[in-house]
């Protein structure tokens, strides 16, 4: 069963064209290491998998952050990578390096992974979800996740994060039915993946494509855009009311491609998007979600005021979630988050 949204959620609200004076708030990596607890919390378990595999963990970390700062809306804590992990491919993390997979390099090591998920690893998740929406408040959505089939594979092929993705590049060029089998692959799974989140109580889902911003346009629109829009499509299939937000970091003007797809609910904007030009360019009455750049957060003062009310002005008037442009930062201080809160609610059209 798919969990009736709370009338009173204003991030549910922005999602369905609703405009606010004041809009609704989250933090992309809101949880995570700038928070005490959660350092504290990270340390009960050995690896970072086990820790989001373990519903315990997971729904707490979810938690901190909105018992913190009362944000309009928690995210699953989970990753990306553990779509990977549940295809079959080896993942891990090493602390303070990032993630480290065996990496997919021939048609023999793409043949190994599963042609399904491992439910076992991933009801996990989904008990962590049932759990999360049954302690928020009833004013608060619970957003789940997962990556875009182009930035998931990349990791799948580099094995790490690379700073252009050109393990995964070359990839594509030199063995392109091999990559369109492997994202083919990850939008079959993915879309399932966000069905049974949704089926589990997240009201709404988000597609992360951190590396959308490395590809020439024809690529761009086989590896990232249309991917995207088979998993929406997908999902809609099942859920006809599932309210999906892209963010594909990097895109610049090819936002202007998403905007069209049938059934998106908000697009998220990364850090160079004018506010401007994307109030003035995308359709007045789609979401739009961001962009602070998390280093002004990270320096609050008088200069992240600044750059909130440039933020909240350009986007008054149409459908806004404010958020960051891209993940917080581990070193941002927890009263510059106070003051930004503050900011944004203070917010009057
Ligand atoms: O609060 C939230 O946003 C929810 C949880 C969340 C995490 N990762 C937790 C995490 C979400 C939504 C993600 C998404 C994710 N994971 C992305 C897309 C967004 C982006 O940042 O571009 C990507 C590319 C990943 C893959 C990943 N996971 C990397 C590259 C790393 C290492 C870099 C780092 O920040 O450490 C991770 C680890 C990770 N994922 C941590 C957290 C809290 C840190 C690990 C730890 O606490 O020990």
């Amino acid at each position: 069963m798919t969990f009736a949204p709370p009338a009173s959620s204003k991030f549910l609200g922005a999602l369905k064209g609703a405009v606010y004076a004041c809009p609704p708030i989250w933090l992309m990596r809101q949880a995570g290491r700038y928070l005490p607890e959660y350092r504290e919390l990270r340390t009960r378990a050995p690896s970072f998998l086990d820790f989001c595999y373990t519903p315990k963990l997971a729904v707490e970390a979810t938690l901190q952050p909105i018992r913190r700062f009362g944000f309009d809306a928690a995210i699953l804590f989970s990753d990306i990578l553990v779509i990977p992990d549940a295809l079959g491919q080896d993942v891990g993390f090493e602390t303070g390096e990032g993630p480290r997979l065996a990496p997919i390099e021939t048609r023999a090591d793409f043949e190994k992974l599963r042609t399904d998920l491992d439910f076992s690893k991933l009801s996990n998740v989904f008990e962590t979800v049932e759990r999360v929406r049954g302690a928020l408040p009833g004013d608060t959505a619970l957003i789940g996740f997962c990556g875009a089939p182009w930035t998931v594979a990349s990791y799948m092929i580099a094995g790490r994060g690379t700073p252009d993705q050109a393990p995964a590049r070359l990839f594509a060029y030199r063995q392109p039915e091999v990559f369109a089998a492997l994202i083919q692959r990850l939008v079959e799974v993915s879309a399932e993946y966000l069905v049974r989140q949704l089926r589990a109580g997240a009201q709404a889902a988000q597609i992360f494509d951190s590396w959308s911003g490395v590809l020439p346009v024809a690529e761009f629109e086989r590896w990232c855009l249309a991917p995207t829009r088979a998993i929406i499509e997908r999902v809609r299939a099942q859920i006809p009311d599932a309210r999906i937000i892209a963010f594909p970091r990097g895109a610049g003007t090819h936002l202007s491609r998403y905007a069209p797809i049938p059934g998106i609910a908000a697009l998220g904007l990364d850090i160079p998007v004018d506010p401007r030009w994307a109030a003035a360019n995308l359709p007045p009455t789609l979401a739009l979600q961001g962009n602070l750049d998390p280093l002004a957060l990270l320096a609050g003062g008088a200069g992240l005021d600044e750059a909130v009310d440039r933020i909240l002005e350009a986007f008054a008037g149409r459908p806004h979630i404010f958020n960051l442009g891209h993940g917080i930062l581990p070193p941002t201080p927890i009263e510059h988050v106070e003051q930004l809160l503050r900011r944004v609610r203070a917010a009057k059209q």
